[in-house]
């Protein structure tokens, strides 16, 4: 393929933003599994940070330390080193103002409540009064098109539908930051390309900044203000790259764009090179 007509802006660390404009700092984030089989050093270093109003996708191989990565974000697990910082705050425990939407939508919804009673609990946990939860709670299905079904159970709809729950109860509750676990993963083409739209429609709409790890590369690319792409495990940052393509996405439109062509084959031949384990901590001299 020929160079791309444009430089493309990429970093070959994770990209750092001033204070002021930075909500979800990540910093020399390091964790070790211990396991009966001895130690599994999972992410080695990692540091980014999120701005506000920003969607950033991370892409990198399966086992890259994804999903650890956003469990300490989450603050799920405690990291062995390092630290993640929200809104000034070192993060210990999971954060009022976060939310996660994870890939198993299936075993993310409670199956004896209906769905308006799955987007309402968060909020009955955190104490929100009645009146105000039942707004929350039509305003979000309202925002995921699904007006319709709340008194559904979950086992009654589509797998793509009960992905749009998940987004509903974590939208519901307002976070500032929501982090999305590969969550299309499971469903077909054409609703995962729905649900796409759909994420970029809420964060717009709702100002949130949403960090969303996939291992799909075009994805990544239709999605993100940026792609953080990580290395094979042990994992570091192994480029930082700026998605300048235009604010608004359409699915046929802008994967028909040329820039669309060049970042994607740019992330494309990233994670080729971490796949094969190039990295850039790597010594030359080895
Ligand atoms: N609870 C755990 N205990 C031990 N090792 C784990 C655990 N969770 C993940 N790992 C290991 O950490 C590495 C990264 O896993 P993960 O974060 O799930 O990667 P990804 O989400 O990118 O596929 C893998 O080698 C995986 O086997
Ligand atoms: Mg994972």
């Amino acid at each position: 393929m020929a160079e791309p007509t444009t430089p493309l802006h990429t970093v070959s660390h994770g990209r750092t933003l001033p204070p002021e404009e930075t909500l979800l700092s990540v910093r020399g984030l390091r964790k070790v599994y211990h396991t009966d089989g001895g130690d599994i050093e999972a992410v080695r270093d990692l540091t980014f940070d999120l701005g506000k109003n920003e969607l950033t996708c991370l892409v990198g191989p399966s086992g890259s330390g994804k999903t650890t990565l956003l469990k300490c974000t989450a603050g799920l697990l405690a990291p062995t080193s390092g630290e993640v910082i929200l809104d000034g705050k070192t993060v210990t425990g999971p954060p009022k103002k976060m939310a996660v939407v994870f890939q198993e939508y299936g075993r993310s919804l409670f199956p004896w409540l209906r769905v308006a009673a799955n987007v309402e609990l968060p909020l009955k946990h955190a104490g929100v009064d009645k009146a105000k939860r039942t707004a929350l709670v039509e305003e979000a299905l309202h925002n995921v098109g699904l007006d319709h079904v709340p008194q559904s159970y979950p086992w009654q709809l589509s797998g793509g539908m009960q992905q749009r729950v998940a987004i509903a109860r974590a939208i519901a509750y307002q976070p500032e930051v929501l982090l999305m676990d590969e969550p299309f993963a499971a469903v077909d083409a054409q609703t995962r390309a729905d649900l796409e739209d759909l994420v970029r429609k809420v964060r717009k709409e709702l100002g949130i900044s949403v960090l969303f790890v996939t291992h799909d590369i075009d994805e990544s690319v239709y999605l993100g203000e940026r792609v953080i792409m990580l290395s094979n495990s042990p994992t570091v940052v192994q480029e930082d790259l700026l998605v300048d393509l235009p604010e608004e996405r359409d699915q046929l439109e802008t994967r028909a764009l040329p820039r669309f062509t060049e970042l994607r084959h740019h992330v494309y031949e990233q994670i080729q090179l971490a796949k094969k384990g190039f990295r850039p901590d790597a010594d030359p001299a080895q």
